[in-house]
């Protein structure tokens, strides 16, 4: 048995692994033990790159071993230096800049693979190569689109950047004409591989281009799917890196990463009742720019209410909800909405969670707040299993939640989240909403809820408000 089927038997061991490792990331109760089987799929993948390499090398084997540790060293500090800094907050911007290097490594592997192959500038494509030319373009293609892309979405999601759309005119022909251009420049570079850096360089600069102005055309309402969307493009450049390095590995993983983000920016498009296509053509929120002041203005005059007349409410209230939005991210305010639900269960009262699937920031974020405050998962519903028993609900406890409970996305069409489902609170006897002031949430909009008769404003740092109610229990 050579070296080289050792290792593809490893490799086939790893894309079992991270096969696994995504069926049991798909449910709550299992996805500890997929984290680990994807961290097992992974060392095997690495060792077994490590390996092949030390035997393929044309250097001495030290020089490449001393090289893959220095890479590994700095991969590992940096990564495990932000893995502990950054905040459950600011996980989609970090998302957005792991996609980038993904987007830039898939560019720099086809210029490479490129530069060093026998189709390339100096050599003669035949019908292999033709192939091989053929994976080389669309890799930087795909590769320069996800890196800039990335780029924007990061600098939007950490406000560097205007979240509002960027409305040039004729948009959408421009990226008609950017694709239009590089299938002709595809054309030169099969047609010329001598000459075929020219256009190779020429269609990376368009690709750049066109990745910078897809996403900058999406305004940030829409930021979760295109995180997810250049998820999966990174998925498919990394796919398309493995076929250019022969890597079967690399083309397992690029397939499940590229099909996976697909499916859920599909899952997510479905939950803000958005086409897939409107979304990627951009252009949505501009009406919330535009309008922001009209859109942002109150709508008649709001209720406040105190810790104590809450803790009243919910000792009288049967049947309890608890919405969480952003907003019981920003204050961490899981724990003590954990130690409130825990005492009104034993009280016997019947409370549960109502989780929106793009409340917070990114897909999943509440479920991992109140996992982490190891609320019973048997508590917490998503918004089609809740939605019709919010009338029969006597108090609604929405906490830093406002878009995901947004009524003018059912009653007025003009809105810019027109469409979007949202939890239907205010058929609940009482709402009382949780949040520091009548500012707006993340769609810039205001919301009719905080006007309507049967709800009362408890303004105030969430955690602060909640533990002040626990108390008074
Ligand atoms: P948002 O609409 O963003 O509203 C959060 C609210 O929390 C704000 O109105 C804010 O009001 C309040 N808040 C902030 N800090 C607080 C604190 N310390 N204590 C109490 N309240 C606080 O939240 P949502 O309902 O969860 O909706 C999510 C929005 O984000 C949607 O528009 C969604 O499309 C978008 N989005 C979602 C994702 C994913 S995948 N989940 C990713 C990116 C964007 P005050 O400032 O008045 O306190």
């Amino acid at each position: 048995m050579t070296a080289g089927s050792v290792v593809q038997a490893l490799y086939l061991v790893a894309g079992v692994l991270f096969v696994l490792s995504l069926a049991g990331l798909s449910r709550q109760e299992t996805a500890r033990r997929g984290a680990l089987l994807g961290m097992a799929g992974m060392g095997l993948a690495l060792a077994a790159t490590v390996a092949l390499s030390l035997v393929r090398s044309e250097r001495p084997a030290g020089v490449t071993a001393g090289l893959i540790v220095l890479v590994l060293l700095v991969g590992a500090a940096v990564g495990t230096w932000r893995a502990r800094t950054v905040e459950m907050t600011q996980m989609p911007e970090l998302i957005a800049l792991l996609h980038s290097f993904v987007g830039a490594a898939a560019v720099l592997v086809g210029f490479g693979s490129y530069l060093g192959s026998s189709s390339g500038p100096s050599g003669d494509a035949g019908h292999g190569g033709t192939v091989h030319l053929v994976e080389v373009f669309l890799g930087v293609l795909i590769g320069a689109v996800t890196f800039t892309g990335s780029v924007v979405a990061f600098g939007k999601l950490s406000a560097r950047l205007r979240s509002s759309p960027l409305l040039l005119p004729g948009r959408n022909g421009l990226n008609l004409a950017a694709l239009v251009a590089c299938g002709g420049l595809l054309w030169w570079f099969l047609a010329a591989p001598g000459t075929g850096l020219v256009p190779l360089v020429l269609m990376t600069l368009v690709a750049l281009a066109l990745g910078w102005h897809l996403v900058a055309a999406i305004g940030g309402g829409d930021m979760p799917v295109v995180v997810s969307m250049l998820n999966s493009y990174s998925g498919w450049a990394a796919a398309a890196a493995g076929f250019m390095l022969g890597n079967d590995l690399l083309i397992i993983t690029g397939a499940l990463v590229g099909s996976s983000g697909a499916i859920l920016s599909y899952l997510m498009c479905r939950a803000m009742n958005r086409s897939f296509v409107s979304v990627i053509l951009g252009g949505f929120g501009a009406e919330t720019g535009a309008a922001a002041p009209g859109g942002s203005v109150e709508q008649g005059t709001h209720r406040e209410t105190t810790a104590l007349e809450v803790a009243d409410r919910l000792t009288a209230a049967r049947s309890v909800v608890v919405v969480p939005g952003y907003g019981m991210a920003v204050a961490k305010a899981q724990y003590p909405v954990a130690d409130l639900v825990a005492r009104l269960t034993a009280r016997g009262t019947t409370v549960r969670f109502g989780i929106h699937p793009v409340a917070g920031r990114l897909p999943g974020h509440m479920n991992v707040l109140l996992a982490e405050a190891r609320v019973p998962y048997d508590q917490v519903l998503g918004m089609d299993e809740i939605n019709d028993d919010l009338p029969g609900t006597d108090v609604v406890l929405v906490i830093g939640a406002n878009d995901t409970v947004n009524p003018a996305a059912q009653d007025d069409p003009s809105s810019p989240i027109a469409g979007m489902p949202v939890l239907a609170v205010w058929q609940a006897r009482e709402v009382v909403v949780f949040k520091r002031s009548m500012a707006t949430g993340y769609a810039g909009v205001q919301n009719p809820l905080f006007f309507r008769e049967n709800t009362a404003m408890l303004f105030g740092d969430a955690k602060e408000q909640v533990e002040l109610i626990v108390q008074a229990l």
